[in-house]
């Protein structure tokens, strides 16, 4: 009897063990940000690029109001509710103490400054990518900078309302281990630099997939149906497919800067804000996009 007894405590101590080995969070090394010098004009280019304002902006916010990130939408999913945070510069209650490091292993690696993992409602999984390009940590340093000369809110967060057992945040790590994965989804030629920046665009900063793309019963995108449609997460209704557009690629890029099909319909939903943010970037950015569209094979 006390045999078994000692064997079963040796058992779950090995089982815990392996548990807190397999959930750790990944961070970057400090120094690597640290080097880097953050320029606010370029880090304005990269936050319309990435969409922060669609999520952390206050839920009813329009125009120049969607640049206090004060937190407070609200994230359907059938694993709970997420809210979005406060990410402006307010130091109790937003990010204003953050590092570049913080943010980067925030937007890399869903690794929190206290070392917990965030849940992938915020798309880091999709962030991730900007570790394949050399600019990418870059960007990160200038996204930093900008976000910084941002209003701050003194708005305080808002807890998920997220049930057992997923609102236990270190079991996020397993779910990391199988999909956080750092590959570009589509090849494109190295030599083509539209076709480059057109996947940097749509894989990593406009995180495109993380609306256009399946997701299995877990949550991860299956990246194997890459861009071909998609259920919306709250269960209303589904995101089209963008993989096989019959549209020109300046019909693209047009819808992206106006949100005219060629159809003469609107955007409408969530791609409205989408639009709203790439309408911003420059022409080459939207026809980059567009090139890496069409090239999908
Ligand atoms: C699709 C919606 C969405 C987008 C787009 C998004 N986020 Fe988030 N973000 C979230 C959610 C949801 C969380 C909460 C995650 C958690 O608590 O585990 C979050 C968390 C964060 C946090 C952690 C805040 C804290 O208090 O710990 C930071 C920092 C952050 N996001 C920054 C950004 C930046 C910068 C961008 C743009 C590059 C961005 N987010 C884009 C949804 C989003
Ligand atoms: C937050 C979710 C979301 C994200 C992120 C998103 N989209 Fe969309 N997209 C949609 C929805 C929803 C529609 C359907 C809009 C409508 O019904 O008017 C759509 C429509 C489109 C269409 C028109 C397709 C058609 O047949 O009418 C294109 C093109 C498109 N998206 C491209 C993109 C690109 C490129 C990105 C990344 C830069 C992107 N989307 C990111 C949700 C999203």
């Amino acid at each position: 009897m006390r045999r078994i007894f000692v064997r079963l405590i040796a058992v779950s101590a090995v089982c815990g063990f392996a548990f807190w080995q397999l959930t750790g969070v990944k961070t970057i090394p400090a120094a690597v940000m640290a080097d880097l010098t953050g320029d606010p004009v370029a880090g304005e280019q990269v936050f319309f690029a990435a969409g922060c304002a669609s999520c952390h902006a206050a839920p009813d916010a329009t125009g120049d109001d969607k640049l206090l990130l004060a937190g407070g939408m609200r994230f359907e999913s059938p694993f709970g509710t997420f809210i979005a945070p406060n990410i402006s510069p307010d130091a109790t209650h937003g990010i204003g103490g953050w590092t570049k490091t913080d943010l980067a292993n925030a937007m890399l690696y869903g690794t929190s400054p206290t070392g917990q993992h965030y849940y992938p409602a915020f798309p880091y999984g999709s962030y991730v990518r900007m570790k394949l390009r050399g600019d990418g940590l870059q960007d990160i340093a200038n996204l930093h900078s900008y976000l910084n000369t941002l209003p701050a809110a003194a708005v305080p967060n808002l807890p998920h309302e997220v049930g057992f057992p997923f609102n236990i945040r270190r079991g996020l790590g397993l779910w990391k281990r199988v999909f956080l994965d750092t590959y570009w989804v589509a090849p494109m030629p190295l030599e083509d630099a539209e076709l480059q920046r057109g996947r940097y665009l749509v894989e990593a900063l406009g995180h495109c997939g993380e609306c256009h793309t399946p997701r299995n019963i877990v949550g991860a995108p299956q990246n194997a149906n890459w861009l071909t449609g998609a259920p919306n997460p709250s269960g209303k209704g589904r995101t089209p497919a963008i993989d096989q557009l019959d549209w020109s690629a300046s019909d693209i890029a047009y819808y992206l800067e106006t949100g005219f099909t060629p159809e003469f319909d609107s955007a409408g939903g969530h791609m409205a804000a989408v639009v709203e943010n790439l309408a911003k970037l420059p022409a080459s950015d939207r026809a980059a996009i567009a090139g890496y569209l069409k090239a999908l094979p």
